[in-house]
């Protein structure tokens, strides 16, 4: 990939996000920001609810803010605690980062930058329900 990416911007942008977060139950907010393919930055906060269970992680609000702002792939992500120290995102926010993410998309991870593969290695995507779908070849 040979953009640049501006890994301050986003760390400041997840930390500004952070400070939305409504985590009134774990008290563990949470801030994620994002690059898009087109050059926007978009991001997220968790959001708790009093029926635990159904409490959204900061990465499902960055994923409906990408959607409802037009789409596109994400090619760079950085995810903060209430510190502002990186985070590494859980599994289930690893898969959904990896529905949308950009051939190659970064991270910047509490052990350095690193590739979508490299956090969800051997990912079950689109392509796994694509390939089952496909007539078999002749
Ligand atoms: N959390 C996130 O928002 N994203 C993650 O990747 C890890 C966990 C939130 C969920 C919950 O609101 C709080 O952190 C404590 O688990």
């Amino acid at each position: 990939m040979t953009r640049d990416i501006d890994w301050t911007l986003l760390h400041a942008t997840a930390v500004e996000a952070m400070g939305k977060a409504y985590a009134p139950y774990s008290d563990f907010p949470v801030g994620v920001a994002a690059l898009v393919d087109d050059g926007r930055i978009i991001s997220g906060c968790n959001v708790e609810n009093a029926s635990y269970g159904v409490g959204l992680c900061a990465e499902c609000s960055l994923v409906s803010a990408l959607i409802m702002s037009g789409g596109g792939k994400l090619v760079a992500f950085a995810c903060v605690d209430g510190k502002g120290d990186r985070l590494m995102p859980c599994g289930r926010c690893r898969q959904l980062l990896y529905e949308h993410s950009a051939e190659g998309m970064l991270l910047d991870t509490v052990s350095g930058i690193k590739t979508i593969d490299e956090v969800l290695p051997d990912a079950f995507g689109p392509r796994q329900l694509e390939e089952y779908a496909a007539p078999p070849a002749p």
